[in-house]
């Protein structure tokens, strides 16, 4: 029997058209993908949209369309993208499709029911863009004392509502453990050394449900709140394989890696481990972080809107090039 391998993009918001950075880590999976096939490997090659938060809610306000129907639009645009350059991927999961939610939602009822989710308050900050928590000391401010996200450096929210909480902190000692035991789990070191400096001092339980929108996998039993964009969106890496029963599943989990840049390494190098271990599944082997492209020392971004347009590249030069 072959050798199996099996490699991720990150799910890719719908919020705007894919850009060179998106293409990049695409690209560079592909390459990989191909590269393992000819040495006999048998690959699932996995990639896709992700499609619920409210940064996407938002993003479909703005143009006066319905949630569905904008992502629906959405998506198109990076299965056209992957198309044109030729990827080669295995699988591509959207998170708004019933194999995918019914995952999240059985995952939520199980670490429910066992203890690992709980009903509390949060209070704190939040980056709409990045989707993401931030406590007040890890904040910067401007100069007229606005607080700002300390990854990309926009204005941040406070959010203050009933949320469940998934008991991060009670997978801390494991986590590191891990991340001691396995040094290649973390790829480069340097993103490594970050996430052991971040993981040692400490985690706080992760607010895992938001209140003030509804575009999202509601609670099961408790569809008032939706499930958190991160929690929701990690999970594609097993539901897309059929998690819990599924053949796919048996045949190439545990993940040989999870490739992405560099911003979201500590959503997958803590928090997804931290579940998978909370479910009792072994952990991918790694998580690969690579750098970005920059527009005048700024992060490319489609939220920021100063973006290179892959097409019109492959366009001129060819998509080997
Ligand atoms: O973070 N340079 O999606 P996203 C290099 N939905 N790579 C870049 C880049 C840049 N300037 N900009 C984007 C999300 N990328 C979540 C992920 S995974 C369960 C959920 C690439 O649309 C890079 O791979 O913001 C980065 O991590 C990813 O696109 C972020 O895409
Ligand atoms: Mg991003």
């Amino acid at each position: 029997m072959a050798a199996k391998f099996y490699l991720t993009t990150p799910l890719y918001y719908v919020n705007d058209l894919p850009h060179i950075g998106h293409a990049y880590t695409t690209v560079a999976a592909d390459v990989l993908a191909r590269y393992k096939r000819g040495a006999g490997f048998d690959v699932n090659f996995l990639t896709g949209t992700d499609e619920h938060g409210q940064k996407i809610a938002e993003a479909a306000l703005a143009k006066g369309e319905e949630p569905q129907a904008f992502v629906n639009r959405m998506v198109e645009g990076f299965k056209k993208a992957w198309r044109e350059l030729d990827i080669s991927y295995d699988d591509f999961i959207r998170t708004t499709e019933k194999r995918h939610e019914a995952v999240v939602q059985r995952v939520f009822s199980q670490l429910l029911q066992q203890g690992d989710i709980y009903k509390g308050e949060y209070e704190g900050w939040y980056c709409v863009p990045d989707e993401s928590f931030w406590s007040e000391l890890e904040l910067r401010e401007d100069l007229e004392g606005r607080k700002l996200c300390p990854d990309c450096g926009r204005p941040v929210e406070i959010v203050k509502e009933e949320t469940y909480f998934f008991k991060l902190s009670k997978y801390q000692a494991q986590l590191l453990e891990h991340l001691e035991k396995y040094p290649e789990f973390i790829a480069p070191d340097a993103r490594r050394n970050e996430i052991i400096q971040f993981v040692k001092p400490g985690l706080r339980d992760l607010s895992i449900t938001r209140l003030t929108f509804k575009w999202g996998v509601p609670v099961p039993h408790d569809p008032k709140h939706v499930i958190y964009v991160w929690f929701d969106a990690l999970i594609n890496y097993i539901s897309a394989l059929g998690y819990p029963d599924g053949e796919k599943f048996k045949k190439f989990w545990p993940a040989d890696v999870h490739l992405m840049g560099k911003e979201i390494v500590r959503f997958h190098a803590v928090t997804w481990p931290a579940l998978l271990l909370a479910l009792g599944i072994p952990l991918p082997k790694q998580i690969f972080g690579h750098g970005w492209w920059t527009v005048e020392g700024q992060k490319m971004s489609k939220s920021k809107g100063n973006v290179v347009d892959p097409l019109a590249l492959s366009e001129q030069y060819g998509v080997d090039a």
